[in-house]
């Protein structure tokens, strides 16, 4: 009782109600909601904390950013559902605070673009090298099964991609990458394209920060190739993924393209079968299948794997 009081005092004011509203569309920051709100920036932290406080947002610190969004659980998640649906659409001050809103990200997206342009003539060097990436997508897709999974995580996520390709299947889809261009550029990708049910974070392979066994589906698309120790990033994700869990692991066959070591950052020139495989053993998971995808000098492998005891 005590909780959804205190829920229920905390929403009970416009400014908060504003923020509830905004904040169902994606998260925010707290520059941000100063921006739109056209308050000070001590007044919205105060109504931040508080809701924060009342269970009704989760906040998350990401270098010197600090992100806001709508609580994923408890009285919180719950109230918060129930309220945004009775905000009513075409009330004056919430028009206005959502074409703020929109001019806000309309001007994130161009700067994350800026960045991918510049990065662009890399990246198409690299594709000119392996198979149509809708060659591997529908291959990771048919090996996933498109079954309907609660949880996904998409480890080194890029651009987002992965989870733009397994969204229509995934309750929630979180994507983790250690690089922050690399995270708004993807950030800027999901609400371009209303993947409400995705999400990235700051993260690193070797310490996903998320329960053990949490997660049904676990993706690595060409991201193993960097790592310096790609048996723990594997152990690491074993330990993620939940007993009817899926780690579907996607990179390159071994190679001699030295000038991706030189010119890309890749530590690793591919990976043979059998390598990955051994790695996923290790770890506690089967093998439950393997592809090969040939159309360019690069061979790409997709491995899939469950844990043995399911
Ligand atoms: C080739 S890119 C993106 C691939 C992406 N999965 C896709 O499907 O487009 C590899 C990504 O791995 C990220 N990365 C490298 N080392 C990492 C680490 N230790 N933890 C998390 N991400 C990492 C890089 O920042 C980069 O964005």
């Amino acid at each position: 009782m005590d909780h959804l009081l205190t829920a229920l005092r905390a929403v009970a004011e416009t400014t908060r109600l504003r923020v509830l509203a905004l904040l169902s569309r994606g998260e925010l920051t707290v520059g941000e909601l100063v921006q739109i709100l056209g308050q000070s920036q001590p007044r919205v932290s105060r109504h931040l904390k508080l809701m924060c406080e009342a269970g009704l947002l989760d906040r998350f610190q990401e270098g010197t950013m600090v992100f806001y969004r709508l609580a994923e659980a408890g009285v919180g998640e719950a109230l918060n559902s129930a309220l945004i649906d009775l905000v009513p659409a075409e009330d004056d001050g919430l028009v206005a605070d959502l074409k703020a809103l929109s001019s806000i990200r309309d001007e994130r997206f161009s700067k994350a673009q800026g960045y991918f342009r510049e990065n662009a003539k890399s990246w198409d060097e690299l594709r000119s090298l392996y198979v149509a990436e809708e060659q591997v997508e529908d291959a990771l897709l048919t090996l996933q099964g498109r079954v309907p999974q609660p949880r996904m995580l998409d480890i080194g996520t890029g651009t987002g991609r992965m989870l733009e390709v397994f969204s229509p299947f995934v309750e929630q889809a979180v994507g983790l990458d250690l690089s922050r261009e690399m995270l708004s550029v993807a950030r800027a990708n999901l609400v371009q394209k209303e993947l409400a049910n995705c999400q990235v974070r700051l993260g690193d392979m070797y310490n996903l920060g998320v329960d053990s066994g949490s997660q049904d589906l676990i993706v690595f698309h060409q991201v193993l190739h960097f790592a310096d120790d790609p048996v723990r990033a594997v152990e690491e994700a074993a330990n993620a993924l939940s007993n009817t869990g899926q780690l579907l692991i996607a990179d390159f066959a071994p190679h001699e393209e030295e000038f991706l070591r030189a010119d890309h950052a890749h530590r690793r020139l591919g990976f043979d079968e059998k390598e990955i495989v051994n790695m996923a053993i290790q770890s506690g998971l089967q093998c439950s299948a393997v592809k090969h995808l040939d159309g360019g000098k690069l061979r790409v492998t997709i491995w899939k794997f469950i844990k043995s005891d399911s």
